[in-house]
């Protein structure tokens, strides 16, 4: 490790101070990455209970580690210590790399980017960690487009391995160089991809989730396919998977996906209604395609 950031300080300068916007399931699991890694780091969110919400999930993840023995309180006390927490951009202007997590819709980015962009030092790497919206396009509002890219973890952050580095078109060379360059010392595995709708990982996820949702609507179970699904391989199966990464993140996914590739990428209606109508978000919000109640899993009827 000592020998790999010796190497990449020539060409890179590696962040000392953090910054996360958006403090749900992937703010707080990015500021646990980054206070893990020795960071110091600026959480910040639109509301209390969100911020509280993040805190929540940056120890979930840190008493994952100490159950495994990798982690000592001490540890975790001086890393949850290192997390700030604010409603403002206070202490940005000393921030080296800011990731923004809020929701998935490009105007609200594009507001929230602007304000980052105008609260950091003229030197810092701002990234996105969206799904599948064009970074070009967020970028289009920046004053330094050429500092801006995606950098896209997903859920949940202490165990997926993969990252998405995504070269928005004015993104220059040295901004990938430091992106790549972060994920191999945070412990992940960076591949730099198109800047196209989904970019790889949700053009081919959110397919196999919708088509899950057009087999329930024609009868399937939901509990069957999730056991096919896991007899077949998979880690979990599709309404598992949907439930955990959120239904509203998924439709808003799944809807920018049908926007680009119309008809072959339909939103299922299923999907649409239990985000619009019923108000179920899954695991985060107790209900989904399942129950989440007292550890208890059960199918939602
Ligand atoms: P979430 O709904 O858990 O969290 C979003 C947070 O953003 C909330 O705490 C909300 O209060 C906050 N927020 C909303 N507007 C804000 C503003 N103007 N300023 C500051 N904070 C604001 O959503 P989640 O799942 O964490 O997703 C966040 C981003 O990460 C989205 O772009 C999503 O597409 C992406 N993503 C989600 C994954 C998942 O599996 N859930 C995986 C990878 C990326």
């Amino acid at each position: 490790k000592r020998q790999q950031r010796e190497a990449y300080s020539d060409v890179v300068t590696l962040p000392k101070t953090g910054a996360v916007i958006g403090a749900g399931v992937m703010g707080g699991g990015i500021a646990w990455l980054m206070s893990s890694k020795g960071l110091s780091v600026r959480l910040k969110d639109i509301q209390w209970q969100s911020i509280e919400l993040g805190y929540q999930k940056v120890v979930e993840y840190f008493n994952q580690l100490k159950k495994r023995g990798k982690v000592k309180q001490g540890e975790i006390d001086a890393a949850i210590n290192r997390i700030g927490g604010s409603l403002d951009y206070s202490g940005f202007n000393r921030v080296d790399m800011a990731i923004e997590a809020v929701v998935e819709v490009i105007d609200v980015k594009q507001k929230v980017l602007q304000e980052a962009e105008a609260a950091l030092p003229e030197t810092s790497l701002l990234c996105t960690n969206t799904s599948a919206l064009s970074v070009t396009e967020m970028a289009s509002v920046l004053k330094r487009p050429e500092q801006f890219c995606g950098i896209h973890f997903f859920n949940p952050v202490n165990r997926m391995p993969l990252v998405e580095v995504i070269k928005g078109q004015q993104t220059n060379s040295q901004t990938i160089a430091q992106a790549i360059s972060v994920c191999h010392l945070w412990g992940k595995v960076p591949v730099v991809v198109k800047d196209s709708p989904g970019f790889l990982v949700n053009r081919i996820l959110l397919p196999y989730l919708n088509e899950a949702a057009y087999l329930l609507e024609e009868g399937a179970d939901i509990e069957k396919v999730d056991q096919v699904m896991t007899d077949f391989g998979m880690p979990m199966g599709p309404f598992q998977l949907a439930d955990q990464v959120g239904i509203d993140v998924g439709y808003k996914v799944a809807k920018i996906l049908e926007a680009s590739f119309g008809e072959r990428m339909q939103v299922a209606p299923v999907l649409e209604h239990l985000y619009a109508k019923l108000k179920l978000l899954g695991k985060k919000s107790g209900r989904g395609f399942y129950r989440y109640q007292d550890q208890e899993v059960q199918v939602n009827e």
